[in-house]
């Protein structure tokens, strides 16, 4: 694996993808985010692997796309650009992702941040999306995820002036769950990965499936999918011993049957 991808684990159920291009602030070219993919398709694959963080660097998780491979494009090279599949990748992934970030969180690098399933940010983190000072707009999701997590007054302030909010706004607007010290932000990711490895693994895919389907479906089909998926969790083996382990007041051994 090229080193733009720094791959660890899984150590506890958690694997750790960093992204590793310092001198361009971890800016996402094709080649590092095709890394990304399929290191998420070895993750999908592998079953002593329940969750995933991907962070950066203490100054940024990521700039944003690489504004020189992207000068480098015009309306067909854009069209037919292969990240697009990449970002579809990362979107499929059915198990938990957690993003750790500190220092800037840019354009394409806020999108990926928000292509995570939770996200913990250090007090420096610098959430934007920029893209509206290069006479370009969000094309990660930014328009629409964004609005989804923040709500249309603070998307729109973000996308159309480019200026960037504070962990601590991101923590009020709903983008992020918690802030810790920037030296903590990765620790602190892996305890969650940690604590998700440890439950029944097909209860935590269905559930991540369910909670994304809030933003997909209305209520009524969205309290439909879950009601479907609750039901067919009643078929596992993890199901009886979660119940049984609660009644006999011990820890459950989930398997992922
Ligand atoms: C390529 C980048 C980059 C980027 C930074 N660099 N961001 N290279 N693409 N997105 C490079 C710089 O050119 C520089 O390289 C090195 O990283 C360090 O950056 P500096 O600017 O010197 O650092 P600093 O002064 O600390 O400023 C940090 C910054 C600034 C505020 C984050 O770098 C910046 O504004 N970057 C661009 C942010 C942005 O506009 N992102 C959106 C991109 S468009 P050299 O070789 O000069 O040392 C996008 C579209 C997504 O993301 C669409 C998805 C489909």
């Amino acid at each position: 694996m090229p080193n733009n991808l720094l791959v660890d684990g899984p150590a506890d159920g958690v694997r750790v993808f960093t992204l590793n291009r310092p001198d361009a602030l971890n800016a996402l070219n094709t080649e590092l985010l095709g890394n990304l993919s399929r290191a998420l398709d070895d993750a999908e694959a592998d079953p002593d692997t329940r969750a995933v963080v991907i962070t950066g660097s203490q100054k940024a998780f990521a700039a944003g796309a690489d504004i020189n491979e992207m000068a480098a494009r015009d309306l067909v090279g854009i069209l037919e650009d292969p990240r697009v599949a990449h970002w579809q990748r990362i979107d499929r992934f059915s198990k938990p992702i957690i993003a750790a970030v500190n220092g800037f969180a840019l354009g394409g690098g806020c999108e990926l941040a928000m292509h995570a399933d939770i996200l913990i940010a250090g007090e420096n983190a610098r959430f934007g999306q920029p893209e509206i000072n290069l006479g370009i707009m969000p094309g990660a999701g930014g328009t629409q995820r964004l609005v989804r997590k923040v709500g249309e007054s603070l998307a729109m302030h973000m996308a159309l002036t480019g200026e960037p909010i504070s962990a601590t706004r991101a923590l009020q607007a709903g983008l992020v769950s918690e802030i810790c010290q920037p030296e903590l932000t990765l620790e602190r990711a892996v305890q969650i990965g940690q604590s998700i490895a440890r439950k029944a693994p097909i209860a935590v895919r269905l559930t991540k499936e369910s909670v994304r389907k809030a933003n997909d479906m209305n209520l009524a089909e969205g309290l439909r999918f879950e009601r479907h998926a609750f039901t067919v969790l009643a078929g596992t083996e993890d199901r009886q011993e979660g119940l049984d382990a609660f009644r006999e007041k011990r820890k459950p051994r989930f398997t992922g049957r």
